[in-house]
């Protein structure tokens, strides 16, 4: 049996850098292993968004911008809009009846980001969050989810209510989805925290040559201990070499590796370079994510068109459950 792959991004801002090497070069390698769907996932970015929706479709058409110039392709792929495909709302009720309160509220991302946050998360979907991604992904019976680590409790939290539903209802209605992790590292920030836009450390895909020269040559954070030029450097503590891991040719890495640790390179040469390396990742990216958002309403028939597709495959899940429930069918 073909795999059913299904992930999803929240159009909650751009695209940066993370966002690319991260998830989208995982999705498009995974589209063609099986049957992909691509969610933009407007509903989970209300939980954050709910004062200012107006973003929320501006940034939906930006997103699939990106998921397009990353390569993922809707021949191969269905790309669509979670709001559009209302039956994901109908399972996260039915699953929200049996799901105890306690396993949502010790999911460590909800204390945390609850913490953190800019905006008021006390709300009921909030907590909910992470029961609609499982709804996301079971109205599928998805079985790979390309995520990030940071996903990995909403994944486990998707299988216990799985098996909690199959159980319940003594029908195999939904299979196990499993996470499936990148192989690349994760992206530093540009100050070696994680890369986050709330932390303001970000490079985007968006960003012009200019910009990205400019972040990595005055923002990038070098070995703290290297004050002087003469002195030697350790690029294993330096996030400035993890991009070039990430990002330059080896020959370039093996240079920095060796030349730093004499102080036979500076670091502002060293972060010039990967700016450079950066540039050529990201300026093709950027002209085809611009190219794309020209043509708006070619990215809505893309939307439109998955939407319909993704729809009738959930529409023949909530069949199934609605008969395991003993829903009525009048
Ligand atoms: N929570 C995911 C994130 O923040 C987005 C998401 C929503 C998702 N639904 C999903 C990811 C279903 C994978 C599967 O990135
Ligand atoms: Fe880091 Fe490069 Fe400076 Fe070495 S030369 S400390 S790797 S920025």
């Amino acid at each position: 049996m073909q795999p059913r792959i299904l992930s999803g991004i929240q159009p909650s801002g751009s695209q940066h850098i993370g966002h690319l090497v991260g998830a989208l070069d995982n999705f498009t390698h995974l589209q063609g292993q099986g049957e992909a769907f691509y969610m933009i996932a407007d509903w989970h970015a209300l939980t954050s968004k709910y004062e200012s929706v107006a973003e929320v479709w501006p940034a939906t058409l930006e997103l699939t911008a990106t998921y397009l110039a990353a390569g993922l392709d809707p021949q191969k792929a269905t790309l669509f809009v979670q709001s559009l495909v209302k039956e994901h709302a109908e399972l996260h009720l039915l699953l929200s009846m049996v799901t105890p309160l306690s396993w949502l509220e010790r999911v460590p991302t909800y204390k945390e980001k609850l913490q953190n946050a800019v905006a008021d998360l006390g709300s009921y979907g909030f907590l909910g969050y992470p029961l609609l991604q499982t709804a996301d992904i079971i109205i599928y019976k998805a079985n790979r989810v390309p995520v990030g680590e940071d996903q990995l409790f909403h994944l486990e939290l998707a299988r216990e209510v799985v098996r909690r539903f199959n159980f319940l209802y003594q029908r195999e209605v939904f299979p196990e989805p499993e996470a499936v992790l990148t192989k690349t590292p994760k992206v530093p920030g540009l100050d070696g925290r994680k890369m986050s836009k709330s932390y303001g450390n970000c490079i985007y895909l968006r960003d012009s040559n200019a910009d990205i020269l400019e972040k990595c040559t005055r923002q990038m954070a070098s070995d703290p201990a290297r004050l002087r030029k003469t002195d030697p450097g350790n690029p294993d503590i330096c996030p400035v070499f993890e991009f070039h891991k990430l990002f330059s040719d080896d020959a370039t890495v093996e240079l920095v590796n060796t030349e730093c640790r004499r102080a036979g390179i500076g670091c502002f040469d060293c972060k010039k370079r990967v700016a450079e390396a950066m540039i050529r990742r990201i300026e093709p990216v950027r002209e085809k994510i611009e190219a794309h958002l020209a043509q708006p309403q070619a990215i809505e028939a893309v939307l439109r068109e998955g939407s319909a597709r993704a729809r009738a495959v959930a529409a023949e899940t909530m069949a199934d459950v609605r008969d395991a429930m003993r829903m009525p069918t009048l």
